[in-house]
């Protein structure tokens, strides 16, 4: 794989990780306990993909303003971080290792994993929150903080996970396996495009585009995490191989065979390049980002 590309990821994701140790609360008080475990998953690594996508479509719409933005950038991180400690509970894929470390449960035990979770979803919309100052620019951050609402919650990420779960031990059709992925999934990425669009001003067709071709680069992402979980390692993962046939899940390779998940991975991400080619204004590393994301291995 193009190891400039990689290069530049890593700086860009470094200079996320800055912005989000800006926001982290502090570990101080009665509460130190559940804001250690948040700060622990937080400070873990990961790729920051989701605030990388929306301050590159931030970026690409024109967005000029860092107030605005990173406060949006940190929140769509800490739910997405929330979403992972949770979903490693025993409760769920009762997973013991995650971006490189123990889980969250694992080092501060299962009530505080659960109130970590709950603590960074709910500090996200206080984080989201700065971005308000009281002039013109409040509207659109109102639209912003509808989706960051909405995006993660039952008719989104939930809503995925509720299915997923629910569905462990049964025979499901690639009907069902697609409400899951494009839920589970698509829900947070379409939340981290469409923010960064809403932010900066786009038109509501724009935004609409977005959300499209952020679901089916959900859906590729979600395949091709399917797959490094059986082709992959967890040293390069930072999170164990084999889950999802422990879990008895559903995947896309489960239900439809490695060869042609492989192909379908590439497929929704040329349809998603597709539309990203049809926008009226462009951002050549958004572009490449998208691209290299089908071929990722971790
Ligand atoms: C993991 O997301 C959960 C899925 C939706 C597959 P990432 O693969 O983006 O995890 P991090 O943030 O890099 O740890
Ligand atoms: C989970 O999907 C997606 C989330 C909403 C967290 P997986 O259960 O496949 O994610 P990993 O493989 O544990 O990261
Ligand atoms: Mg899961
Ligand atoms: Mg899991
Ligand atoms: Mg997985």
């Amino acid at each position: 794989m193009d190891n400039s590309m990689k290069d530049q990821i890593r700086q860009k994701a470094d200079r996320i990780e800055s912005i989000l140790s800006s926001f982290l609360p502090e570990e101080t008080g009665y509460q130190k306990p559940v804001i250690s475990a948040m700060n622990y998953t937080m400070n873990a690594g990961g790729k920051r993909l989701r605030p990388m996508l929306m301050e590159e479509t931030y970026l690409m719409f024109g967005g000029t303003d860092r107030d605005m933005i990173e406060p949006f950038m940190a929140a769509i991180e800490m739910i997405h971080t929330y979403s992972l400690i949770h979903d490693d509970l025993p409760a769920l894929d009762n997973d013991d290792y995650r971006r490189g470390r123990k889980t969250a449960h694992i080092v501060y035990g299962e009530a505080m994993a659960i109130l970590a979770g709950d603590g960074l979803l709910n500090y996200a919309f206080e984080t989201a929150s700065k971005a308000f100052r009281g002039d013109s620019r409040d509207s659109v951050i109102g639209r912003a903080f509808q989706v960051l609402a909405a995006k993660p919650g039952i008719y989104g990420m939930i809503g995925g996970q509720t299915a997923d779960v629910a569905d462990e031990d049964k025979d499901i059709t690639l009907d069902e396996l697609m409400f899951i992925h494009k839920n589970k999934t698509s829900a947070l990425i379409e939340c981290s495009m469409m923010i960064g669009a809403i932010l900066a001003g786009a038109d509501q067709e724009s935004i609409r585009t977005m959300e499209e071709i952020a679901e089916k680069i959900g859906l590729a992402f979600q395949i091709r995490d399917d797959i490094l979980d059986i082709t992959g390692s967890q040293e390069e993962l930072g999170k164990p191989v084999g889950s999802d046939e422990k879990n008895n899940k559903n995947t896309y390779v489960s239900i439809k065979g490695l060869d042609r998940a492989t192909e379908d991975v590439l497929r929704y991400t040329r349809e998603a390049i597709d539309l990203f080619d049809t926008l009226p204004c462009k951002n050549a590393y958004l572009r490449r980002l998208l691209l290299y994301l089908s071929g990722r291995d971790n």
